[in-house]
């Protein structure tokens, strides 16, 4: 791993501004004060053990009752809740229905073209055990991996509540990726089922899902590959092809609508999703039963201060962590009420989003920086003309929130009356680690505050020393957490290299390196300040640059080329990609296009590089390795600043000034 982004975890920003939760918030929400937050860390401190045990007793139900809280034998490879039985759709769904919360909307969903469904606890079991039967029934076992690549539609909740009330993991792939990418991950799991649809509605188009893997399947997947289940969305006419493909509505026609959960270990796996790293192809993280169950249960009553008639929506796909612990398993574990739409803001109606909560009553909203920064730029006209009342807590996640971001949001949305969640934490991590509690933190704009309780955070540096009071350090966790990710799929070796051996604290080997810098200030806040490592945030979706250069070199044209983020006010950064061309091939525009283009191909529409810089060579040290962090100075226009010594050919910086 390289962590040459130093420079960048220095820039401190100074924000004095603090927000303490307001008196009507705090005396009504689950944990009302700092004191009683306080007391909550120290009984995880002194005894962690305890700790969660308590929680784990206290929140899930298990079918067998575990034996061993923790078992760091093997650790890194730490196991939770050993030998306790459970199957997360029985906390999610039955046990609801059983505590007498049957009749509650468990589910609204709105498409984009304003199509409208609701679903209580009860019909949400009975379509889950209708999916689950019809999976059986076409031989799907307990273990099987299934790939989800689905639209939001109610349908993806289904194919995943489905696939754990019959223990077979799910991986879901986000529509937006490519068929390429969709590819390496059904060949990377060993998905033999893929659950798709004919398509899905984005911002008044037509993305063509089940197009996506039939080409995955042409090219490679064929070897994985054994049946696809599509739900009918757009109705529009799509191949299909006999013995392979069936219709999600025939399979499920004359399904039971009891399915019995399968009993599942707590160490069993839940679902498997990829994310970018430093190196190579994206990571497929691996969580468990038991563990992911408790902390995607526990943080979201912790944070959203969830009440029996919120109406909570979170604007994620279910394609990312995001739309896993906080639209599908910790709301429905707790029994709320969750909200899926299918659109996002779009020319054709920017004010979507302010409609959805005016029209559905949306009490807790959970979005990302890069939404709300474009809903600055389009302006308070938007939002103003929608009523916003009954909004009484807002969250965000993804990215660093500027403070002007914070702001706005707390000004403009939530009319000052309600506070702000700003929660740090990653796929890896299965729920939210870093975030003030509404009613018991003040908050200060562009600080997710403090770990949550059982959660122990340091900021150090290369040698794992403490840095500083607002001295920017690497962020780590020092302890296990039960909602950890247990491993990458098929690859342990990178499991360890990538998390635990880069930094030891004090002698301890066991600590978890997240990627992220960050700063801890005078009153404990933490300040998340991005990357340390080759990870591009766009938009706050995670992009490897290694990832995107392998895209272009697979290109027949490009003998090399490196890609580096460039800061941008709207989507937090962008992919600035230097390309060096094979010989007698000559840079113009259409290349440069041609070359986004593939890289579109490649990964998705989420990974296209917003510039192509053509150059003859790129800056690299004498043994060959890409100095990305001139090439980072040269896409931001800022002057080369740090030693070059170490440069092999100067005069290849001159010619890159003039090109970029
Ligand atoms: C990376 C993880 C967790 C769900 C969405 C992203 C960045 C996430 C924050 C935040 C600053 C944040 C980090 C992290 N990140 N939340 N509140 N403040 N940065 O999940 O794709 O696994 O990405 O997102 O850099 O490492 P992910």
């Amino acid at each position: 791993m390289t962590l040459d982004k130093e420079n960048s975890i220095n820039n401190i920003l100074e924000e004095n501004r603090i927000f303490p939760p307001s008196k009507v918030f705090s005396n009504n929400s689950n944990i009302k004060s700092i004191e009683e937050l306080i007391s909550l860390k120290n009984q995880a401190l002194n005894d962690p053990i305890q700790f969660w045990e308590y929680y784990a007793n206290s929140e899930i139900e298990w079918f067998e009752p575990f034996q061993t809280v923790l078992d760091s034998q093997n650790a890194p490879f730490f196991k939770w809740f050993k030998e306790g039985k459970l199957n997360i759709t029985f906390n999610c769904l039955d046990r609801h229905v059983k505590n007498g919360l049957g009749k509650k909307t468990a589910l609204i969903w709105e498409g984009e073209p304003g199509d409208k469904i609701k679903y209580t606890y009860e019909e949400l079991l009975k379509n889950v055990c209708k999916a689950a039967n019809g999976l059986k029934s076409i031989g799907v076992k307990k273990g099987d991996l299934v790939c989800i690549y689905m639209p939001m539609i109610p349908e993806a909740m289904f194919a995943m509540l489905a696939c754990a009330r019959i223990g077979a993991p799910h991986s879901v792939v986000f529509g937006g990726f490519s068929s390429e990418a969709l590819k390496d991950r059904l060949i990377d799991g060993n998905a033999k089922f893929v659950i798709t649809a004919d398509g899905g509605f984005r911002k008044d188009k037509i993305i063509e899902l089940k197009n996506a893997v039939d080409l995955a399947i042409e090219s490679g997947a064929n070897k994985v590959v054994e049946k696809v289940i599509i739900v009918q969305r757009t109705k529009k006419n799509i191949p299909i092809k006999v013995n392979r493909d069936l219709w999600w509505h025939e399979l499920l026609k004359d399904q039971k609508d009891f399915c019995e959960p399968e009993i599942m270990d707590s160490e069993d796996r839940l679902f498997i999703l990829y994310t970018s790293g430093s190196t190579g192809k994206p990571k497929g993280v691996v969580h468990t039963t038991g563990g992911y169950n408790l902390w995607s249960h526990l943080t979201f009553k912790w944070i959203f201060d969830i009440k029996n008639d919120d109406i909570y929506w979170c604007t994620a796909d279910v394609g990312w962590i995001t739309g896993h612990s906080y639209i599908v398993y910790g709301p429905l574990s707790n029994g709320a009420t969750t909200l899926m739409y299918e659109g996002v803001p779009r020319p054709s109606n920017l004010g979507a989003f302010w409609e959805i909560i005016e029209k559905h009553r949306v009490s807790i909203f959970y979005t990302a920086p890069t939404a709300i920064r474009s809903f600055m730029k389009s302006g308070p006209e938007i939002p103003a003309a929608y009523d916003l009342d009954s909004l009484r807590l807002l969250g965000t996640v993804g990215e660093p929130i500027n403070p002007e971001a914070w702001m706005w949001y707390k000004d403009i949305i939530g009319k000052n009356k309600c506070p702000i969640v700003d929660t740090w934490w990653q796929t890896e991590t299965g729920g939210v680690m870093i975030s003030p509690i509404p009613g018991a933190v003040s908050t200060k704009p562009g600080s997710a505050t403090y770990p949550l309780p059982g959660i122990e955070i340091e900021v150090v540096d290369k040698n794992g020393e403490k840095v500083k009071e607002n001295e920017g350090g690497y962020l780590i966790v020092k302890k296990p957490w039960p909602g950890m990710m247990r491993t990458i799929h098929g690859n342990s070796a990178r499991y360890l290299e990538s998390y635990w051996e880069y930094i030891s604290f004090k002698g301890e080997k066991n600590v978890y390196f997240a990627g992220d810098g960050a700063r801890i200030d005078e009153d404990g806040y933490i300040w998340i300040m991005g990357r340390v490592d080759d990870v591009i945030s766009v938009s706050g979706h995670r992009l490897g640059t290694m990832e995107i250069e392998s895209a272009l070199v697979s290109h027949k044209n490009v003998s090399e080329a490196a890609v580096v983020g460039k800061k941008d006010d709207l989507k937090g950064e962008v992919i600035v990609a230097f390309v060096s061309l094979e010989k007698d091939i000559n840079s113009s525009l259409e290349l440069e296009e041609e070359l986004k283009k593939h890289v579109v191909n490649e990964i998705g529409i989420i990974a296209k590089p917003e510039k192509i810089i053509i150059t003859d060579s790129l800056p690299k040290t004498r043994s060959g390795k890409i100095m990305r962090r001139i090439l980072r100075s040269l896409a931001a226009g800022e002057k080369i600043n740090g030693d070059i010594s170490t440069l092999e050919d100067s005069s290849v910086l001159e010619k890159l000034k003039g090109s970029s």
